[in-house]
This record gives C-alpha cells, sequence and structure tokens, in this order.
C-alpha cells in the first residue's frame, strides 16, 4: 500500500513543484537550472507525503496540502544544498548524482538553496496551490519559519557541525537530532493538518506527538543506513558519519540499540494516531517505514 501512496503522492508534488522552476528571464537561467537540479533529482519525499497523509488523516482531500508538500520539501531541499557544502558535510553525491556545488559551482549553490528557501514561503502563500484563509496561512508560514531557522533545523546543522570530534551524551544528540532533522518533520506534519482547514487544537496536539516520534526515528534510521547501507541503495556516500567522526545513534548506543529504540519511537508514533479513524492509515503506514527503508 505504501509503495502506491508513495507514487500517487510523489507525483503529485513533482507536478506542483515542477512549475516553480521557470526562470523569469534568459539572465536567471543558470540559477534556476540549479534550484531545478536540487528539488527535482529523485528524493523520497517523505515530508509532502507526510503533509498530504495528515491532510487526508482530518478527512480532506490530499491536493489541499499542496502548498504545504511543496513549501517542506524545497526548505528540506535547500538544506541539503547547503549540508553537503565543503564547508558543511563535503559531500559530492547526493539522490545517485553529483550535488549541486560538484554539478555548478559552490556560489551557485549558495544561492541556489536561498532561493529554495524564499520559494517555499511564496509556495505557501500561492493562491493556486490553496484557498485557506489568511489566519491559517499566517499560522502555516509561522510554524515552518520556527521549525526551519535558527530555533529549528539551522540550529541542529550549527549544533551537528559544532559536535564534530565531541562525544555527546543521548540528551545532546536528541536535542541535536530533533532540531536537524525533527522540526521540519513536525512542521510538515503540522502544515499537512492546518491545510485540511479543519484542524481542531486537539487534533494539531495527537499529531505533535506522533511527529515528535518519527522525526526522531527518521534521523535515528538515517544514522543506522550511513552505517548498514551502501552508497549504490542511498544514494549518497555510506560511512560519511563515521568518517567524519559525527555524532550518531549507532555511534553512541550501538547498531542493535539504535534499531531498537527507531522501533520504540515508531511505536509511540502509532499510539499517537488513537484517536483517528482509518483516514490516518497512511500516516500509520510512514511511520513504519520511516524506520523500516533501506535508503
Ligand atoms: C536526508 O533526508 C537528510 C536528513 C534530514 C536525514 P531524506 O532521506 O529525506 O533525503 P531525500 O529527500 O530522500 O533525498
Ligand atoms: C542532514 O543531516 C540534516 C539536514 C540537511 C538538515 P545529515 O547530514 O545526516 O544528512 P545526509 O546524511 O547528508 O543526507
Ligand atoms: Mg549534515
Ligand atoms: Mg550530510
Ligand atoms: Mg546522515
Amino acid at each position: 500500500m505504501i509503495d502506491a501512496y508513495q507514487a500517487s503522492s510523489q507525483a503529485r508534488v513533482n507536478a506542483a513543484l515542477e512549475r516553480l522552476f521557470v526562470a523569469p528571464s534568459p539572465q536567471l537561467a543558470r540559477l534556476y537550472e540549479a534550484m531545478r537540479y536540487s528539488v527535482m533529482n529523485g528524493g523520497k519525499r517523505v515530508r509532502p507525503l507526510l503533509a498530504y497523509a495528515a491532510c487526508q488523516a482530518l478527512g480532506c482531500p490530499p491536493e489541499h496540502a499542496n502548498g504545504a508538500a511543496c513549501a517542506v520539501e524545497l526548505i528540506h531541499a535547500y538544506s541539503l544544498v547547503h549540508d553537503d557544502l565543503p564547508a558543511m558535510d563535503d559531500d559530492d553525491l547526493r539522490r545517485g548524482q553529483p550535488t549541486t556545488h560538484k554539478a555548478f559551482d559552490e556560489a551557485c549553490a549558495i544561492l541556489a538553496g536561498d532561493g529554495l528557501q524564499s520559494l517555499a514561503f511564496s509556495a505557501l502563500l500561492d493562491t493556486h496551490m490553496s484557498t485557506l484563509d489568511a489566519q491559517t496561512r499566517l499560522q502555516m508560514v509561522s510554524d515552518l519559519a520556527l521549525a526551519a531557522g535558527p530555533a529549528g533545523m539551522v540550529g541542529g546543522q550549527a549544533i551537528d557541525l559544532g559536535s564534530v570530534g565531541i562525544k555527546l551524551d543521548q540528551n545532546a544528540l536528541e536535542y541535536m537530532h530533533r532540531h536537524k532533522t525533527g522540526a521540519l518533520i513536525e512542521a510538515s506534519v503540522q502544515l499537512g493538518a492546518l491545510a485540511s482547514g479543519r484542524a481542531q487544537p486537539s487534533d494539531l496536539q495527537a499529531l505533535k506527538v506522533y511527529a515528535r516520534a518519527i522525526g526522531l526515528a527518521f534521523q535515528v534510521q538515517d544514522d543506522i543506513l550511513d552505517v548498514e547501507g551502501d552508497t549504490a541503495t542511498l544514494g549518497k556516500q555510506s560511512g560519511a558519519d563515521a568518517a567524519r567522526d559525527k555524532p550518531t545513534y549507532p555511534s553512541l548506543m550501538g547498531l542493535n540499540a539504535a534499531k531498537a529504540y527507531a522501533l520504540e519511537l515508531r511505536d509511540q508514533a502509532i499510539d499517537a494516531l488513537r484517536p483517528f479513524d482509518a483516514a490516518a492509515e497512511p500516516l500509520r503506514e510512514l511511520a513504519r517505514y520511516i524506520v523500516e527503508r533501506r535508503h
């Protein structure tokens, strides 16, 4: 079921994203090409899937979350472009292709990332993507800004870069993961729920508990795959964390304990969905997928 769900959701978000990369003038062709390259190069689209699934859990058609889905994927793509830069993780391979700074150049990659970040907020406000009232849109912009910014993903990345070669304890590692990866995953679920136009505070609260658990589980699994996966399947260099002496869950607690922890987080997430009926099945499937995925 998750395969078909993933394929149809990917097609939906890809069609909406594709429209964003039309250069307004020939002088900007290279910049737009670099942004397009950074987004339309595969990618599992987990964050858009979560936005769609949250919208559906509240009984609303997934198309209503198109703006939210594009916005979270654009922020994610920008974060990857910058994460791969020589000053950060210095990676050459992403989604099975040269990283943006390798395919273009560093300055172009920095600007493409900057541009994608701005496009994310434009997507949330694009009236073609949704017809939500101004207050709901404002809430979505506010949630995304908080999740992407220095108190969220950017803060997590700063901690990550400051932790190379340092042995973090579990609390510190969890804090880093919740920021660098968890925050945007939480926002994906919240924005998708808000896009339904019918989210009650109790719905948002239950979904927050769900998203907090899978947000952490996602990065724990990413750390596990860096140890267990091979470069061809991952589409990015395996073993990169150990090579750079990054603090990770497998390095902190061992591979088996990290796997057990990911499963525990999956169960916590599914448990948080108890108030929801069968419409939340895609969210439940995604929780399973996040810890079972091989790339
Ligand atoms: C990788 O994210 C970076 C992390 C935040 C762990 P994904 O595993 O979602 O990467 P893509 O989008 O599928 O390439
Ligand atoms: C990246 O974490 C998190 C963000 C980009 C915000 P990683 O550095 O572990 O991601 P990969 O492994 O390069 O995809
Ligand atoms: Mg990194
Ligand atoms: Mg990286
Ligand atoms: Mg990683």
